[in-house]
């Protein structure tokens, strides 16, 4: 293929020369280009991003079914070669949509898929549509910042060895706390054996564009990669992409997966800010991102100089499950100055007006990114300087002693995955009882529960409950962890199958 112009931006473009035609729209969305949207918010947005909100008419293509050559076709083929995929596709419903049409693509009733345990829970949906059969691999866990991070390649290996049958092996990379796995080791294992290598790239689409940050799974030769342009790129929220490389992935299904999981009326703008968002990071983005790695090494280096704050960086590399880190994240732990990272978070937000990403008990993340000032990075550094000198009594396991019994003494450990008793599927679709949690051992779970953090699933639908997983729950609720999933978050009751 030849060397695409990449200052191109062919689908802002048909979008502007419709307002610039000034065609008489009788057609959707019925605010009809800004005129009868109410003022308050058209004064607020401004009428040009109105004036581009339309729909698919004339020539404005149609990301269900581009036309051949047209400007949507041509914003793909840009993007695919600005990632180094061979092919691309604009998603407007977020990675969440990606991930589904890439496994739902991949798997047919009954496959195998090996999958993290900790994997988004847009997986866990595919899975239940899909009817696919998961194998979970642990991820690596870091107890002393109890956070989690990717599974190994050994990991991998061990999973492929007891499942030969697995269709695909599905990675998250990076993390939320910004580690990747080694997924060039694992692309020769998974193809090896002839599996398909799925990675949830949702928080990498800027790797590609910098040779310091780890490889981008499409350099590395994953088949499927989804990405979220908009989390750490210029593309506007649910703004998402699907890179696939080589010919294992039939492309044709991935094209009609996709049109089940997208609308039929996408938001333009959102399309439009993928195709800017492409020739921006293709244009500038290693000078942009020159420019986020020197603010988030220099914000790393001052927090790591506040006596009691931690922030991981590339020191992490090498650890198990650390294979690269992208250090534009930036976890900053707040143990040691005497907060759980809830608490952070919330002073953060209210006394300092910095709102940071992401808390968990010891942790909090904030995000550097190509629109991350100095300014901002200041703000955030002197916030955090300012809890740090603040007199708190190093006691943040206090309200319980639960936590510090569990953790100090490593006394009580994760339960094991439980039993699969019925896909998750047939869990979801089947109908559901509510029965006291306390009295569950032995229900098949209709529900995901997980405590963050760090985020790993103690059970997930179709598993079957047990008493030591009971107990372990009831102790995480005592000590003040957030369970997320069930209906009844306080685990009172579960829904489990009649
Ligand atoms: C690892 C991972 N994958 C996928 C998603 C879904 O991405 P989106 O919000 O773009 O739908 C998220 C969202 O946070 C995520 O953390």
């Amino acid at each position: 293929m030849p060397r695409l112009d990449q200052r191109r931006t062919p689908y802002f473009d048909v979008l502007q020369d419709y307002v610039t035609s000034g065609t008489i729209p009788f057609h959707t969305p019925g605010h009809k280009q800004g005129i009868g949207m109410h003022k308050r918010l058209r004064d607020f947005v401004g009428d040009n991003v109105l004036a581009i909100d339309l729909t698919q008419v004339g020539d404005l293509d149609d990301l269900n079914a581009p036309e051949p050559g047209g400007p949507i076709e041509q914003a793909h083929a840009l993007a695919a070669q600005a990632w180094g995929a061979d092919t691309t596709w604009f998603l407007v419903n977020g990675s969440t949509a990606g991930n589904q049409a890439m496994l739902m693509t991949a798997l047919r009733p009954g496959d195998t898929v090996l999958l993290p345990r900790n994997s988004h829970k847009s997986a866990t949906s595919a899975l239940i549509m899909s009817a696919a059969l998961p194998v979970y691999m642990q991820p690596e866990v870091d107890h002393e910042l109890h956070l989690d991070h990717c599974v190994t390649p050994e990991t991998v290996r061990h999973a492929l060895d007891a499942h030969p049958e697995a269709k695909a092996v599905f990675i998250t990379s990076p993390t939320y706390y910004g580690a990747t796995a080694d997924l060039a080791a694992i692309e020769k294992i998974a193809h090896e054996r002839g599996a398909l290598l799925l990675a949830d790239e949702a928080w990498g689409p800027h790797l590609h564009f910098h040779p310091e940050l780890p490889p981008s799974a499409t350099s590395i030769g994953a088949d499927v990669c989804v990405n979220s342009t908009h989390k750490l790129l210029g593309a506007m929220s649910q703004g998402s992409m699907i890179h696939t490389r080589g010919e294992r992935v039939d492309l044709g299904r991935l094209r009609s997966t996709l049109r089940i999981f997208q609308s039929t009326s996408p938001n333009l703008v959102l399309l439009a800010s993928l195709d800017v968002a492409r020739m921006q990071m293709a244009t500038e983005g290693k000078a942009l991102l020159d420019r986020t790695l020197e603010l988030a090494r220099d914000a790393r280096r001052r927090l790591n100089a506040i006596p009691g704050v931690y922030c991981m960086g590339t020191d992490q590399v090498g650890r198990p499950g650390i294979a690269g880190y992208d250090e534009t994240r930036l976890v900053i732990t707040v143990r040691d100055i005497g907060y759980t990272g809830y608490e952070a978070a919330r002073i953060l937000q209210h006394r300092y007006n910095v709102q940071v990403e992401l808390a968990d008990l010891f942790n909090i993340v904030a995000l550097a990114s190509i629109g991350t000032t100095r300014d901002h990075i200041d703000q955030l550094v002197a916030a955090i300087g300012e809890l740090g000198r603040e007199d708190r009594p190093i006691d943040i396991y206090a309200p319980t002693g639960v936590l510090e019994d569990r953790l100090k003494k490593r006394s009580y450990r994760t339960p094991p995955t439980p039993k699969l008793v019925v896909t998750p599927r047939e869990a979801f679709v089947s109908d559901h009882v509510e029965v006291p949690f306390k009295q569950s051992a032995g229900r098949v779970c209709a529900e995901v529960i997980t405590p963050y953090p760090p985020g790993i699933p103690i059970v997930c639908p179709g598993e079957q409950l047990t008493d030591e997983i009971i107990d372990y729950l009831r102790l995480e609720l005592r000590a003040g962890v957030h369970i997320q999933g069930p209906v009844d978050e306080q685990l009172r009751t579960i829904r489990v199958l009649p």
